[in-house]
């Protein structure tokens, strides 16, 4: 029978002479007990279970003493002795001796409920757990010698319980403890001491900072035993590296941690891989036996079902890459033979001419096709052999006798498809490092054996930008083996040698194949080095995480090494750091950069941006690539005309009218004078001198929060930067009109759009009553720094009435809103039903080209024409106009002002689903693919950190997303308007995930 509080009451009171509250917590074997003493002070009071020798305690309350005199710096929990002095208590409970301890408690929170598990959490934990290990390497006492079931040193008793699986889990269990038996010479022989024995997802504390969490304590000590050191890092992983989708990933980073508190021996890591499964084969043979006995017991089927699924996904991982990958994490080489593979490749090295004797190989030119290489241009022209080889053929012009080669360990655009994609621990990523060199050289030409060796696999991987035809020679020398691979030959290749055959070095072996047989490339030889086959008997991986780079560099060494001539690498010029200093020094101070460790971006493809690494990031914040990053029809078109010519309007040419024609055919017919400008900014600032000019008053209304540009006139209607930090404050000529925000602002309900209306009119009249007119009135129709705020349907038709009266200029702001964004009109102002008097474009204009616009009526154009030369030197050039104009052409034949619809409707409905589920989001709005939500409390007050951790969580997530709003809270969305369905679920599904995270709940 349980022990009842007030039986704990009396205890503590007599023994320890403590008061105060007592609540039962859930234990495996022992009773345990949560005090909060009147004092002040929290403890847990343990009622051993009545099997438990007091030789065993007095051994757990050693390792708590030492533990707690020696400085560490994570929290273990700390025996109390009793008002005797003793330590342990011994009770009688119904007749029954039992044994009472009272140990310290440990603030936190329990890790299995952390959500995220952050790779820096992980490599933290590993650290901690690895200051206990050792602490404890010269503790000693003689009740850790002692055998218990979850001993790993004793894990094999696992294999007599077996018959408890079935199918698939019975092959599982059975293939570990094969391993693990086949290993266990090895793994007897490993340093002993005396180990934590149980640093589980519930034996582990985390910090209550539910931003910056940290590690708070490893509590639990009941397992302790003396085993295999390395046991405790084993399960520490078991249980640390569940619940991700790579947990060779989340094991790598404890191990990272842990590793600078213990030092491992290679034979110690070669066992790792095996002890992780066995814990795990424990934990679920242990809930078997239970289910079988006691039918249900919870909290033995806690961590079963997560360690199944560990299990499952710990097979699938090859034991060598694990060990290879553990061995990395250590500091030592990756693979065991690298040195010695580097040793004897230097003193063997062969010619090229050996591989390629039909090559006139006077030289060797570097081809760099990195991410960020221009060579190559965009996706539809590397991703077509043809395209490819005549670019290489170009480039092959200016040194024709040169062999092209390239690629080890460069991080390629190539790979940046879905066929290269995978989940990891932090959202998609692609095998994007290149393992081999490439030697571009044509189709047919034949390839000879550099070294003696057997053929060891000869397949035709036969799909779309894979290897074709590809062969692997394994060669023996003395007393390492290597293998070497050919990728991208002929189907013809495939029967001049068979598996086994011996061939001599210089032997013929292949020919390179053409795009149609060879996987879809243009015509190469993808050479590889490999140490070890990893169990692959039809294929090999040509190319790798750039997280597991290192790991591959060792079992895939560089191809130069076995040349006598030199491969170059291409490498880029500056480092993140060289750039972030060079633009500290040479670049005005005040640009700023997004996140707090800056994106290299270096390539754009579609909703996509591409760093360095080919990391893919979904764009949900560029509404300058309009119609997609890089469009290659408005690429090449800019491009086209680039070569031909570019100059300014002065003279008569096609494509100014072209583009004028086209953008008015989108205009209402009204607006039907262009000024063609290269900038949002220089639009409102023309605009602005246009109304100005026309009414012979300086006076204009700007809505709060507004943002019309960097230029002197510009800046003077930007409340959004004039009242900012650095700003000199409101100009006297500029009246500001409250930010009609019908969610949080000065005036919400049904009748907000007219009082916010009439402020217009009161401004008006106050300038009135002073003898002073008004130019105009300037404003965006969603306002988008303000937090993309959607003015109530009224507003623009009231301000606009109140202005014209007063015989100002309406000057629309479609900067960041026009071009068939808002999916039900082409502009924004149309949703208001009202037709301005100037309209000013820019960003999307040009898909990043720059490009702007202010269109304005006959009546204001006229009324402009003081006689006074409007000169621009880049406005209207045949580019930009070629650039427009494809842009507009781009939209109509994509079919993307539906699509922005479509989509926006979509995303929209999505957002108000999470916003039903998650409190932290407040209002959703917007139009089309111009969204926006807030980050609030329940008291709709702004959230701006957790924006922030929202869009810096969702960018490790690979999605972009940016802030804004006078408070900072507001999510905007604003992608490119290609953004597709698929595009908008994968946004709401990361968004789901971090919404899910401990530090996006709403604050109590
Ligand atoms: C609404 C609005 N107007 C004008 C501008 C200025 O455009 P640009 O940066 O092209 O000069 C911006 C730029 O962010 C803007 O958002």
């Amino acid at each position: 029978m349980a022990t009842t509080i007030l039986h704990v009451s009396k205890i503590i009171s007599a023994h320890f002479n403590i008061g105060g509250s007592i609540k039962p917590l859930p234990g495996d074997e022992d009773e345990n007990f949560k005090i909060e003493s009147t004092q002040g002070n929290t403890y847990i009071l343990k009622i051993a279970d009545s099997k438990v020798s007091f030789e065993h305690l007095d051994f757990l309350n050693a390792v708590s003493i030492h533990l707690n005199i020696h400085n560490i710096s994570v929290k273990t929990p700390l025996v109390i002795p009793a008002q005797n002095g003793a330590l342990i208590i011994e009770i009688e409970l119904e007749g029954i001796k039992r044994y009472v301890r009272l140990i310290s408690w440990i603030d936190g929170r329990i890790w299995a409920t952390i959500n995220p598990k952050t790779k820096n959490l992980r490599e933290q934990l590993g650290q901690k757990a690895g200051e206990i290990t050792k602490q404890l390497l010269n503790f000693e006492h003689p009740a850790a010698l002692r055998t218990c079931d979850w001993d790993l040193a004793a894990s094999a008793w696992t294999c007599n319980h077996v018959y408890l699986f079935d199918s698939e889990e019975k092959e599982i269990v059975l293939n570990f403890q094969k391993q693990f038996t086949q290993n266990k010479k090895k793994y007897d022989a490993l340093p002993k001491s005396v180990i934590h024995g149980d640093v589980n997802d519930y034996n582990i504390l985390v910090s209550e900072n539910l931003k910056h969490p940290t590690i708070a304590g490893i509590f639990d000590f009941g397992d302790a035993v003396y085993s295999q050191t390395i046991n405790d890092v084993a399960i520490l992983i078991a249980y640390a590296s569940m619940d991700v989708p790579d947990p060779l990933e989340a094991a790598i980073a404890i191990l990272k941690g842990y590793q600078l508190e213990y030092t491992f021996s290679e034979a110690e890591l070669h066992c790792l891989y095996v002890l992780v499964a066995m814990r795990l084969v424990t934990t679920v043979t242990k809930a078997a036996i239970r289910q079988k006995n006691e039918s249900e017991n919870k909290y033995h089927g806690i961590s079963e079902e997560p360690a199944w699924d560990l299990l499952k996904k710990w097979r699938t991982i090859h034991p060598e890459f694990a060990e290879y990958s553990f061995r990395n994490a250590c500091g030592f080489d990756a693979h065991p033979q690298e040195t010695h593979f580097t040793t004897w490749a230097s003193k063997n090295q062969v010619s090229l001419r050996t591989m390629f004797p039909s090559e006139l190989l006077n030289s060797i030119t570097v081809v760099d096709m990195s991410v960020g290489s221009t060579l190559f241009g965009n996706l539809s022209e590397y991703s077509d052999p043809e395209v490819s080889e005549f670019k290489l053929k170009q480039f092959n012009k200016q040194n024709p006798t040169a062999l092209l080669a390239n690629g080890y360990l460069e991080t390629r655009p190539f790979y940046t498809t879905d066929a290269f994609k995978s989940e990891g621990n932090n959202g998609p990523r692609y095998r994007t490092v290149h393992l081999g060199t490439d030697f571009w050289v044509s189709a047919q030409s034949p390839v000879h054996a550099p070294f003696e060796g057997v053929v060891k696999i000869i397949h035709h991987n036969d799909y779309d930008k894979d290897y074709g035809p590809m062969l692997i020679l394994e060669h023996t020398f003395d007393d390492i083996i290597f293998y070497t691979l050919y990728g991208h030959l002929t189907l013809t290749s495939l029967s001049i040698l068979k598996t086994g055959d011996r061939v001599k070095q210089g032997e013929l072996i292949a020919y390179i194949g053409a795009p149609n047989e060879n996987g879809n490339w243009a015509p190469h030889l993808h050479f590889q080095i490999i140490l070890d086959l990893l169990g692959n008997n039809a294929n090999f991986n040509g190319v790798a995480l750039p997280s597991e780079k290192e790991i591959w560099r060792s079992i895939c060494p560089d191809p130069n090494l076995v040349f006598t001539e030199e491969i170059l690498q291409t490498k880029p010029k500056y480092t993140d750091e060289e750039i972030i200093n060079f633009r500290r020094e040479h670049l005005g101070k005040s640009l700023s950069l997004s996140y707090d460790t800056p994106l290299h971006i270096v390539r754009g493809e579609g909703v996509y941006l591409i760093d360095t690494d080919g990391k893919k990031y979904l764009d949900t914040a560029n509404n300058v690539n309009h119609v997609g990053h890089q469009h290659p029809k408005v690429v090449a078109t800019g491009q086209r005309q680039m070569a031909v010519l570019t100059t300014n309007t002065r003279y008569l040419h096609e494509e100014i009218i072209a583009y004028t024609d086209a953008l008015l055919k989108k205009l209402p017919k009204e607006l039907s004078v262009l000024h063609i400008v290269n900038s949002g900014s220089e639009a409102n600032e023309l605009a602005l001198r246009m109304a100005r000019t026309i009414t012979k008053s300086n006076h204009m209304l700007a809505i709060e929060v507004g943002y019309h540009g960097n230029t002197n006139a510009a800046m003077n209607v930007s409340s959004y930067k004039f009242n900012h930090t650095g700003g000199s404050g409101k100009p006297d000529t500029t009246h500001i009109l409250p930010l009609p925000d019908p969610y949080r602002g000065k005036h919400t309900g049904p009748n907000c759009g007219t009082d916010y209306a009439n402020y217009a009119q009161s401004n008006i009249d106050r300038l009135k009553s002073k003898g002073d007119t008004i130019a105009g009135f300037i404003g965006e129709s969603i306002i988008s720094c303000g937090g993309q705020i959607v003015p109530p349907a009224n507003y623009f038709k009231d301000v606009y009435k109140s202005v014209r009266a007063a015989g100002g200029i309406c000057i629309s702001d479609e900067v960041q809103t026009g071009f068939g964004r808002m999916g039900k009109t082409f502009w924004a102002f149309e949703l208001y039903d009202v037709i301005p008097d100037i309209v000013t474009m820019g960003k999307p204009a040009g898909n990043g080209h720059p490009l702007a616009v202010v269109a304005c009526t006959r009546e204001v154009a006229d009324a402009f024409d003081t006689g006074l030369e409007f000169f621009n030197t880049f406005g209207g050039n045949p580019v930009a106009c070629a650039i427009g104009r494809s842009v507009l052409e781009v939209i109509e034949d994509e079919n993307l002002q539906q699509n922005a619809l479509d989509v926006g409707v979509f995303l929209k409905s999505e957002l108000k689903r999470l916003q039903k589920l998650h409190l932290i989001i407040g209002s959703v709005r917007g139009e089309g693919l111009f969204l926006g939500f807030e980050i609030n409390d329940a008291n709709k007050s702004p959230l701006p950190e957790q924006a922030v951790y929202l869009a810096n969580r969702m960018k490790e997530l690979g999605i972009l997303i940016s802030t804004d709003g006078p408070d900072n809270n507001v999510i905007k969305i604003k992608p490119p308007i290609v953004f597709s369905k698929e595009n908008a679920q994968e946004l709401i599904f990361r968004l789901e995930t971090v919404f899910g995270e401990d530090f996006m709940h709403l604050p109590h």
